[in-house]
């Protein structure tokens, strides 16, 4: 009698188990919300990441904006995509001065990082984006970049075997547009973040052993001396993602915030870019005129122009310059490439899968 029960319920079991598990390819709509991975002592500065309600991160969303960062097919023939610009060796910047668009133009400033912009608000080197979302969907159409039309890159997506599926599992339909499209990259862009450095390793793991006496002292010179940190805050993003000018000319070419706003009172001021990486992603500054690490610190110890327009309120503070002596600028130098977070230029989640 037991015997027969047992069976009975493994024969029902069997039932069960096979009406519920999905057919081999049957893809499901069950999205699974992203656990972003942010250090204790970083959320102590910068709490969770803030998303947009409409576009919260699902591991579905995720993996769907990371094949889409680096698909060819969202240019106008299928030459380029983000990741062309945007390369993860490089910190997920361009290491050419000015990136080249499908056409052969040139653009006229240097692409910037990706890394922890889900803290940021301002996109751009003028800021003239509001959220990554808004973000994303410029260079498609840009005639200098992707060069496409967003009607053409969604028929060529839908028409793509794999797609419309990845979209299902991500946001429930197969009907693709440029909205889910965006959607998606910014929900990858959020996952690429950097707090693995030796610094960290140093200064908020207790490591005492991860910098050298030189990157300490240079560390020292950077929240010092050399008042880097009232821009570059010490917030663990090395950012305040504010527009601000630095004070490269008295006249400047180009006119940064002033492009977007129209407003003189924001001429020549750029965003502040994060550290992180910084010896990853030359050449520096929106218009790349620098090449090295020496040369940028150079610049703000003695070359700072006060004459510039709407110069930011901490600049006069270098005065007539800051005066660092060469040894002083090698350490500040060495501080700077100890921001180098090599699990972020290697980790196979941000790579790309095709
Ligand atoms: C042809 C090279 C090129 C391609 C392709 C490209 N970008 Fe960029 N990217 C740039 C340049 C140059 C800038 C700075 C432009 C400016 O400030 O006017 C930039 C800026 C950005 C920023 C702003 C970062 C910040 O801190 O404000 C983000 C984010 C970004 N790109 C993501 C993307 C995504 C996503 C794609 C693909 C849909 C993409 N890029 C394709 C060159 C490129
Ligand atoms: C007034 C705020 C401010 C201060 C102080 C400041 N910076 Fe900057 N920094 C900026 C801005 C704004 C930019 C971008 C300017 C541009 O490209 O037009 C920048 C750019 C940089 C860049 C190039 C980043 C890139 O991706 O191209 C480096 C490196 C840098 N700063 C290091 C330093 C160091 C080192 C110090 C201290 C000696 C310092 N900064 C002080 C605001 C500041």
């Amino acid at each position: 009698m037991k015997k027969i029960l047992l069976l009975s319920c493994i024969t029902a079991g069997i039932v069960v188990m096979h009406a519920c598990k999905p057919k081999k390819d049957e893809v499901v709509y069950s999205p699974v919300n992203y656990n972003f991975s942010i250090p204790d002592f970083a959320k102590k500065y910068i709490g969770e990441i803030k998303q947009p309600s409409d576009n919260i991160a699902t591991v579905e969303g995720v993996a769907l904006g990371r094949k889409l960062f680096y698909e060819k097919m969202l240019s106008n023939d299928n030459s380029m995509s983000c990741a062309t610009c945007h390369k993860q060796e490089n910190a997920f910047d361009d290491p050419r001065p000015f990136s080249k668009g499908t056409n052969g133009a040139l653009g006229n400033r240097n692409a910037m990082t990706v890394t922890n912009l889900a803290f940021s608000q301002q996109f751009f080197w003028d800021g003239r984006r509001a959220t990554l979302e808004g973000q994303a969907h410029d260079p498609v159409t840009n005639p200098i970049e992707m060069a496409a039309m967003w009607p053409d890159v969604v028929a060529r997506l839908q028409s793509s075997g794999i797609y419309p599926d990845l979209f299902y599992k991500a946001f429930g339909t197969r009907t693709i547009d440029s909205n889910l499209v965006t959607r998606a990259i910014a929900q990858f862009e959020r996952t690429l973040l950097s707090f693995n450095s030796l610094f960290d390793k140093y200064y908020y793991q207790g490591d005492s052993s991860a910098l050298n006496a030189q990157e300490i002292r240079g560390l020292a010179l950077f929240t010092g001396k050399a008042l880097c940190n009232t821009c570059h805050v010490m917030n663990t993003l090395f950012t305040d993602h504010a527009l601000r000018n630095n004070g490269l000319d008295n006249d400047p070419a180009d006119a940064g915030l002033m492009s977007f706003t129209g407003l003189s009172t924001d001429r020549g001021k750029f965003k502040v870019p994060t550290l992180r990486n910084i010896a990853q992603t030359a050449p520096y500054m929106h218009d790349s005129r620098f090449a090295t690490l020496e040369q940028v610190v150079n610049f703000y110890s003695s070359g700072v122009k006060q004459g510039s327009p709407n110069i930011d309120e901490h600049m006069p503070d270098f005065g007539s310059g800051l005066n660092l002596t060469a040894s002083e600028q090698a350490d500040l130098v060495a501080f700077l490439k100890s921001l180098t977070d090599k699990d972020f230029l290697t980790n196979t989640a941000f790579s790309d899968p095709n």
